[in-house]
């Protein structure tokens, strides 16, 4: 394989693990970012960070002499000059946060090709690798106003806590051109080593494909939670209906566990960005409103299901009953608080007049930054758990699968466990003499361990 110079601007999680993976598959990398102090760390193999495994690619890209940081991105690509290596490639990973009305704003990609636009060598190739709005690889075109560099676009399907396994085992790779089709082959070379099938399109494609990527998974959650409702009023099963549909090739069975929402940094920005797109085509994409309303009632509905459990009533109060939040993180291996659909209950939980005390395996009580006024983080599940009128569920740690339920029953004030991911195992729990509510699942399931055990025997032949 041929080694090629690469530059990657930003160093965030796309960016560092972008730029350490590829160092992995023998490139060449400066990885770049304003914040000196970071890329002081960084330099130190200190990666701020919480993904498994980029820690240690980190270090081994900076002692095999392929991986570099330093400050700006002008910067790195005078490091590769230096080096006789002019950048041939050059990654933008920089944020591109939800702004007014949904738009994503593209400030921290203008600034780059600002800073950038006189020093790129001939020939090289821009790659947009941050999330953007269809259109962008163009007006990033028009920006640079260099017809001698490529603009291509490459999304990114990096998840939270596999992104360094996602890098490296892409289900596909997708390069989008509009300036030459040895542009964005040039992109595609870096990855041949990983055997992944391509897609080389357009540029607005590919731009698209990531959207449609991230709102189909949103979609598709969003329908199993209302299937979880619907499951719930006719006493059919979820767990069961997901797993019968899962089998069918066209569905797959990922990504249909029901849950107190979908969040995260991704998937909420995602579908209000593509239904400002679809806006602005003068297109209503009614599929993906439908989808956000759908995860805004499930917050809701997680609130009504807390109520229910806690007074005996839907609509009953919980004002100063106190309630453990177990999980506070948008998914289970990640310290990542954004657009959590825990810190969503919690907040209609506090709006409601509970007093909320949370634990979570990712959040040290030390160095959170939740507001205090919201809920109160300990570092102890057994702490949380002291007096409180019900424990709820709301990330899917494994570790609270193997929590001592008889001490946590010793420790609450009543025993009642709303687990909002389905992730507890109902008869443990029950060994415990803790009410189980869970989301979706049908009466005989929750009720005992041997009706759970036998409907699965018949579920699963030998
Ligand atoms: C997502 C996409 O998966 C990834 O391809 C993209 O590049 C970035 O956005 P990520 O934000 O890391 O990745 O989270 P993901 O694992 O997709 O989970 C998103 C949300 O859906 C979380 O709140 C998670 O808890 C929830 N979820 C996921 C469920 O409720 N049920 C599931 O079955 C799966």
């Amino acid at each position: 394989m041929f080694a090629r110079s690469v530059a990657v601007v930003g160093t965030g999680y796309v960016g560092l693990t972008t730029g350490a993976c590829l160092a992995s598959l023998g490139h060449r990398v400066v990885c770049a970012d304003i914040d000196a102090a970071k890329v002081g760390k960084l330099v130190r193999g200190e990666i701020g960070i919480r993904e498994p495994g980029l820690a240690e690619l980190v270090r081994e890209g900076i002692a095999a002499g392929r991986l570099s940081f330093v400050v700006g991105a002008a910067a790195a690509l005078a490091e590769l000059q230096s080096r006789g290596t002019p950048v041939e490639v050059m990654f933008l990973c920089v944020p591109t946060p939800m702004g007014v009305g949904g738009v994503a704003d593209l400030a921290a990609v203008e600034a780059v090709v600002e800073e950038t636009r006189d020093v790129i060598p001939e020939g090289c190739v821009v790659v947009n690798k941050s999330t953007v709005p269809v259109g962008t690889a163009d007006r990033t075109s028009e920006l640079l106003g260099r017809p001698d560099v490529g603009v291509v676009s490459n999304p990114e399907f990096l998840r939270e806590g596999s992104a360094v396994h996602d890098f490296l085992n892409p289900d596909r790779i997708v390069v989008g051109s509009n300036s030459s089709q040895d542009a964005a082959e040039r992109v595609a070379a870096l990855y041949a080593r990983l055997g992944a099938p391509t897609v080389l399109t357009d540029a607005a494609s590919a731009e698209m494909i990531k959207y449609a990527a991230n709102c189909f998974l949103a979609m598709k959650l969003s329908y199993v939670n209302a299937l979880a409702e619907l499951c719930e009023r006719l006493d059919a099963d979820v767990a069961d209906v997901t797993e019968g549909i899962g089998y069918d090739k066209r569905i797959g069975q990922a990504f249909l566990s029901p849950g107190p929402g979908w969040g995260g940094s991704c998937l909420p920005k995602d579908i209000h960005a593509l239904l400002q797109v679809a806006d602005s085509a003068d297109f209503e994409f009614r599929l993906l409103r439908a989808t956000i309303d759908t995860n805004t009632r499930q917050f809701q509905r997680m609130v009504e299901k807390i109520r229910k459990a806690v007074t005996g009533k839907r609509s009953g109060s919980v004002t100063r009953k106190r309630i453990a939040l177990f999980g506070l993180t948008f998914k289970a291996g990640t310290d990542d608080l954004r657009d959590s659909p825990a810190l969503g209950v919690a907040a209609l939980l506090k709006q409601a007049g509970a007093e909320l005390v949370a634990y979570d395996p990712g959040i040290a009580a030390a160095s959170s930054s939740i507001d205090g006024s919201l809920l109160t983080v300990v570092d102890d599940p057994y702490e949380a758990a002291k007096d409180a009128e019900a424990i709820v569920i709301l990330t899917e740690w494994p570790e609270f699968r193997s929590l001592d339920w008889q001490r946590l029953g010793a420790a609450v004030a009543e025993r009642t466990v709303v687990d909002t991911r389905n992730l507890l195992d109902p008869a443990v729990v029950r060994r415990a003499d803790f009410d189980w509510v869970g989301v979706g699942r049908a009466a005989p399931y929750v009720a005992s361990s041997l009706a759970t055990s036998s409907v699965s025997a018949v579920r699963k032949p030998a």
